[in-house]
């Protein structure tokens, strides 16, 4: 028996990289799967269903169950009918892999408002809308006193956590992600979810037009191939597991490294009992700055 085995589950962006190997593993692990995706180009224009639904014949033709859907995640009503969508089709819905995601790279000082709109868009809102109906969904089924677990996956970014110049918009909008499924782990754990964030290092069309990246990521002859996406499934289909032991944690995952990341923590601080003036703090904060 599969891991995921009779269990439902919606994986946005599974048309291309890293999304479409959730797709597969999930499927291949027993999972009944809705493959959503706007199949947008790198930076989010157009659409085209074809490759959602090639993954989707894939997994049928192996015996699979899944069902393709073309809603953009970062649409309100679009993400209620992609929950909705599950819901008719099999019956429930048990997981939900937020992974869908574009680029718009530029320093500060040249982004326009569109590009700061539409990754922020895409992404964050792309993350919380979906989230925001499934929790709606699993309230509804716990108040009718359905308890099962349920399991949230979000896809943040080295770029974010650790603030990659020349991506303020993604950065931003990656760091939140990370921070929305905290706040999901707190809110939802009374509904039975668990809500978890990975961050993936892998060769696609998305690391593929970083320069540089293609030669680095190039597959090797013989060994290990340390980028291919498809490494980094077995994290997510593992965190979507009824009994995963994690929940509001943050992964890296990258070939065969998964490591845990540590949240904001509180540093050094100065403490008194009356207000500073600026002269005082400048004096007292001194010895924590860090040389510029
Ligand atoms: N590849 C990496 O190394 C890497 C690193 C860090 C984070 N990520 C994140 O992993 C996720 C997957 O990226 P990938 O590298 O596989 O890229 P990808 O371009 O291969 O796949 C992303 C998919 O999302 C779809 N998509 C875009 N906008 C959408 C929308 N509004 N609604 C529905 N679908 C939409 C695209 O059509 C595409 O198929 C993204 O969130 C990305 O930011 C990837």
């Amino acid at each position: 028996m599969g891991s995921l085995e009779g269990r439902v589950a919606i994986i946005t962006g599974a048309g291309r990289g890293i999304g479409r190997e959730h797709a597969l593993l999930f499927a291949a692990e027993g999972a009944k799967v809705v493959v959503n995706d706007l199949g947008a180009t790198n930076d989010g224009s157009g659409a085209d269903i074809s490759p959602a639904q090639q993954v989707v014949d894939e997994i049928v033709a192996a015996g699979g169950e899944a069902v393709v859907d073309g809603e953009n995640v970062a649409d309100w009503e679009g993400a209620q009918r992609m929950i909705n969508a599950a819901i008719e089709t099999f019956g429930d819905l048990d997981i939900l892999v937020n992974n869908a995601g574009i680029l718009r790279d530029r320093v500060i000082v040249n982004m326009t408002e569109d590009e700061w709109d539409a990754v922020i868009a895409v992404h964050l809102k792309g993350h919380f809308a979906p989230t925001r109906w499934a929790a709606s969904y699993w309230r509804e089924q716990h108040k009718a006193g359905i308890h099962k677990p349920r399991n949230l996956v979000h896809t943040s970014s080295t770029s974010g956590l650790f603030a990659n110049p020349g991506q303020a918009n993604y950065g931003a909008a990656k760091t939140g992600i990370a921070t929305l499924s905290q706040i999901a782990a707190k809110e939802l754990v009374r509904y039975g979810v668990k809500s978890n964030t990975i961050a993936p290092g892998a060769r696609t069309r998305l690391t593929l037009a970083t320069p540089g990246l293609e030669d680095i990521m190039r597959p090797p002859e013989n060994t290990f191939d340390q980028w291919d996406p498809a490494n980094v499934s077995p994290l997510v289909a593992y965190l979507a597991t009824a009994g995963c032991a994690f929940t509001g944690e943050t992964f890296l995952v990258q070939g065969g490294n998964v490591t845990v990341v540590e949240s904001w923590t509180r540093g050094e601080g100065v403490d008194r009992d009356c207000r500073w003036t600026v002269a005082e703090l400048a004096q007292a904060l001194a010895p924590l700055a860090r040389p510029l």
